[in-house]
């Protein structure tokens, strides 16, 4: 697989991250069995042997059980270590945790995000995380007190880079300036039925400061594979079908199958998209990294566009 460089930082990724959200099968930790732990394990195993060298996790993914899984897999691969990037991520808390009637909320606050690195450490089995991300901006924010926690990690060794995730442009800015070192990325939700970020500055801000933008559900949590079925009888169901006809036209070109051209369609942008592929199917792990080998030419793209769009250019 193709790489890249991650934003500014000099550390080599794949074009494609694969990400952990799905491998244990469960968002309850209670309900994941040995027999999970082993299928999650042969899951990153695929992606390894893709060629997928950047994995994307948060703490909460799997009620805290796909980080376990991972540094399950770690220990019995020692040489991933060296071999791998690994991101993780802090910040969304929950309903009714760490005690029953507290609310769903975010917390950037420096408490929590030095225990939640300390926390995902011992889970991974690491000594440093390679990317760490706030998760979903915090209304109560304060970019101050975020960079004493982030200056504060790197410089104990315990994470190496930092980005952030569902951030709008102006408060990675605030963030940023707060910061005597660049962030990294910014992982947000792009895919052609979520289109928002190619226009609201994001994708902008990313080419201006050479952050990697990570496009999180590249293939909108399977709807690029199976449409909308006519009986939901969505308001834009006609749209939906032409995307899909878009896209397997140039699936057929390219020779190539409907999500993975989704993919390059992402891969296309010159800010440097690493979608973040979300399947636990073997099959469609090995079929979507053949993704970074297309080349898409501006016709296909801008056709595709237009279908996602429901409407044409001005
Ligand atoms: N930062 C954030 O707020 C945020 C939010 C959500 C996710 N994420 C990250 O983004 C990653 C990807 O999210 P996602 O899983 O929703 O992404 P996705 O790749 O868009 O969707 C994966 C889902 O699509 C299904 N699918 C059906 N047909 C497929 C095909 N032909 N090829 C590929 N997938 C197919 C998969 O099923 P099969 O397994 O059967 O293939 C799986 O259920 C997560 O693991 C996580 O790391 C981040």
């Amino acid at each position: 697989m193709q790489t890249q460089l991650l934003g500014t930082s000099g550390i080599e990724i794949s074009r494609l991250a694969y990400g952990c959200m799905r491998i244990s099968g469960s968002w309850d930790r209670h309900e994941v069995s040995r027999d999970a732990v082993r299928r999650g394990i042969g899951i990153l195993e695929t992606a390894v042997e893709a060629g997928y060298t950047f994995f994307d996790h948060a703490d909460i993914y799997g009620d805290t059980t796909c980080e376990t899984i991972f540094g399950e897999a770690l220990a019995q691969h020692p040489s991933w270590r060296d071999q791998l990037i690994v991101a993780t991520k802090c910040g969304i808390i929950f309903p009714d945790q760490p005690t029953p009637g507290l609310p769903h909320r975010y917390d950037f606050s420096y408490r929590h995000i030095i225990d939640s690195v300390e926390s995902s450490l011992e889970r991974l089995l690491m000594e440093r995380i390679d990317l760490l991300m706030l998760h979903r901006p915090d209304y109560l924010a304060d970019p101050g007190e975020v960079a004493r926690a982030f200056t504060e990690l790197r410089a104990a060794g315990k994470v190496r880079e930092f980005g952030v995730s569902n951030f709008r442009p102006s408060l990675l800015s605030a963030l940023q300036s707060a910061l005597d070192f660049p962030l990294q990325v910014n992982q947000v939700e792009i895919h052609p039925y979520h289109l928002d970020c190619l226009t609201d500055g994001t994708l902008d801000q990313c080419l201006e400061r050479k952050i990697t933008p990570m496009a999180w559900s590249p293939v909108a949590g399977g709807k690029v594979a199976s449409g909308y079925a006519p009986e939901t009888k969505a308001d834009d169901y006609e749209k939906q079908v032409s995307l899909l006809e878009a896209l397997d036209l140039a699936a057929k070109a390219y020779e190539i199958g409907r999500t993975v051209i989704a993919l390059a369609w992402l891969l296309r942008h010159p800010s440097g998209i690493v979608p973040v592929v979300g399947s636990t199917n073997p099959d469609n792990i090995r079929a979507a990294s053949k993704a970074t080998d297309v080349e898409m030419d501006r016709p296909a793209w801008y056709r595709i566009l237009r279908a996602a769009r429901g409407e044409g250019l001005a």
